[in-house]
């Protein structure tokens, strides 16, 4: 082992030396953890990494700025990259691996493979983002293969990414294991984002109304509503006390296929999407009973 190795994270950019890598860990019967990223890390991340370190014997976090989930127009290249800082910041929690490939590593010229997850990919997001979901279940299907981790941790926060993936994996027979971990928020509420930068303070302050109508939901259905639509009623009413928040959607689901309930029966899970200026932020709760 190099000097360069002792130091923790150590930065793979190549996916054939990743994959070597692995190969190395697996023969000596070692667990591996991934947490896929497109890096700006915050707490929200680290949450992940820490669970993975925490319960697995080698931790990989990817940091890949995936741009076949980016559709023309979005912001694939405003996204913050600040590879440097996530290095220092995982490096504070002892990560083993940071793997950090080019495009046109993961990408080649010539490059032709999709990946279609039918079903649940086809609403919420699925019909604001028609493209996004086959961008990111070919990315995460790409990194299970390249890391062949045994589990990967993902955020509620991204609920339907997490059940696409869930999907992917039951249909393709992929053996890794999904776990999904709790949301990360701000002291006031507002869900960790790394596009939460892109907020004006006065934005930030208005970004607040969506987490205050997912508790709003929350607070009415502990309190015996079933009606959706009154819930739809209350939370409208508190996202747009802000001036510049416009909903794309709110939807009640069932918490797998995420088909949307007119009544509140059993386990259900509350997902919102607002734009606040040009800034389109996602949140959700789940509520069990
Ligand atoms: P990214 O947005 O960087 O998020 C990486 C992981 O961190 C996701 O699983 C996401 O749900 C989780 N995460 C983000 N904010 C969180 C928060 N506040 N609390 C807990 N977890 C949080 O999601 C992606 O990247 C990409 O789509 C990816 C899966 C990497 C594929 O490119």
């Amino acid at each position: 082992m190099s000097a360069n190795e002792e130091l923790k994270p150590y930065l793979i950019t190549d996916p054939r030396e990743m994959s070597r890598r692995v190969d190395e860990l697996r023969r000596q019967g070692k667990r591996i953890g991934l947490v896929p990223t497109m890096g700006a890390l915050h707490l929200g991340h680290l949450s992940l990494a820490i669970a993975s370190k925490n319960e697995c014997d080698v931790t990989i976090v990817s940091d890949f700025v995936n741009p076949t989930q980016f559709a023309p127009g979005e912001d694939y290249d405003k996204y913050p990259r600040t590879l440097d800082a996530d290095i220092d910041l995982l490096s504070k929690i002892e990560t083993d691996f940071i793997f950090a490939p080019k495009p046109s590593d993961m990408y080649p010229r010539g490059f032709d493979a999709t990946v279609h997850v039918g079903g649940v990919t086809g609403l919420l997001e699925g019909s604001f983002r028609p493209t996004h979901f086959d961008g990111v279940a070919l990315v995460v299907l790409k990194l299970f293969n390249i890391t062949r981790a045994d589990v990967a941790y993902f955020g509620q926060k991204d609920y339907q990414q997490v059940q696409v993936v869930k999907k992917m994996v039951a249909d393709l027979n992929v053996p890794t294991e999904i776990d999904m971990r709790p949301i990360i928020r701000e002291r006031d509420g507002l869900a960790m984002s790394s596009r939460n930068q892109y907020l004006s303070d006065d934005e930030r302050r208005q970004a607040l109304v969506l987490n205050q109508a997912l508790e709003e939901a929350k607070r009415l259905i502990s309190e015996g509503e079933r009606e959706s639509s009154v819930i739809y009623d209350a939370m409208r009413a508190i996202i747009e006390s802000a001036p510049s928040a416009k909903i794309d959607y709110m939807h009640i689901g069932d918490p797998t296929s995420l088909r949307e309930m007119e009544r509140v029966c059993g386990n259900v899970v509350v997902l919102l999407a607002v734009r606040i200026g040009a800034t389109r932020l996602i949140d959700n709760i789940l509520i069990e009973k």
